[in-house]
């Protein structure tokens, strides 16, 4: 398998991280383990998709805005479309809207999310890209072991799963614990995006 050249930093993805730092709320250490966690995404997620035009700044964008709001709930899904949503307005990118708020819905999702569902390869390619490496590298969805070590090892997001997100909040997600409001259909119904998904 071949995997694309590491990543280091994508400017678009730079822009709209540094621009929405004040959400960690003085918490710069664990932004910047945030930010190493979406380069992460963005390198695994790269790997696993066919590329597209566009495809990279929509990545780029939707790992930027995946987990932002965990800095203040654990109800994070619904606050970071709203900022992911309000910065494509900025951008003149709202023809986006609806497929990145499906990919950060989506993302905690714990199986395969299919086509002919909508938008089903960018989605599929950030879920599978988070949870390698919410699990440290133990799934690696047909990746190279050595690659998954290359990017994991390149960027340090230790703190932002030690500390930002609270331990607890992972294991509800990932055992399936009822937490309705990290569903993503309720996500989506919350941030106005209720049917994007279908
Ligand atoms: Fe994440």
């Amino acid at each position: 398998m071949t995997t694309p050249e590491v990543l280091f930093s994508l400017p678009l993805a730079e822009e709209i991280l540094e621009s929405h730092r004040y959400r960690a709320g003085g918490d710069d250490e664990g932004f910047d383990a945030y930010k190493a966690h979406v380069y992460r995404v963005i390198n695994f997620a790269r790997a696993l998709s066919r590329d597209a035009p566009e495809r990279d700044d929509k990545l780029a964008i939707a790992a930027a805005f995946h987990d932002l709001a965990a800095f203040d709930t654990l109800d994070y899904l619904v606050p970071s479309i709203l900022a992911q949503d309000a910065w494509l307005h900025r951008a003149g990118r709202e023809a986006w809207s609806d497929e990145l708020a499906v990919v950060v819905a989506e993302h905690h999702r714990f199986s395969r999310y299919r086509a002919p569902r909508p938008h089903a390869e960018l989605v599929e390619a950030v879920r599978r890209a988070d949870l390698i490496d919410v699990s440290q590298g133990l799934i690696k969805f047909g990746l190279p072991s050595g690659y998954v070590r290359e990017v994991r090892g390149a960027f340090d997001a230790g703190v932002f799963f030690t500390r930002v997100i609270p331990a607890g909040a992972v294991r509800a997600v990932r055992t399936l614990q009822p937490l309705g409001f990290l569903r993503p259909r309720d996500a989506l119904e919350r941030s106005g995006h209720l049917g994007a998904d279908r």
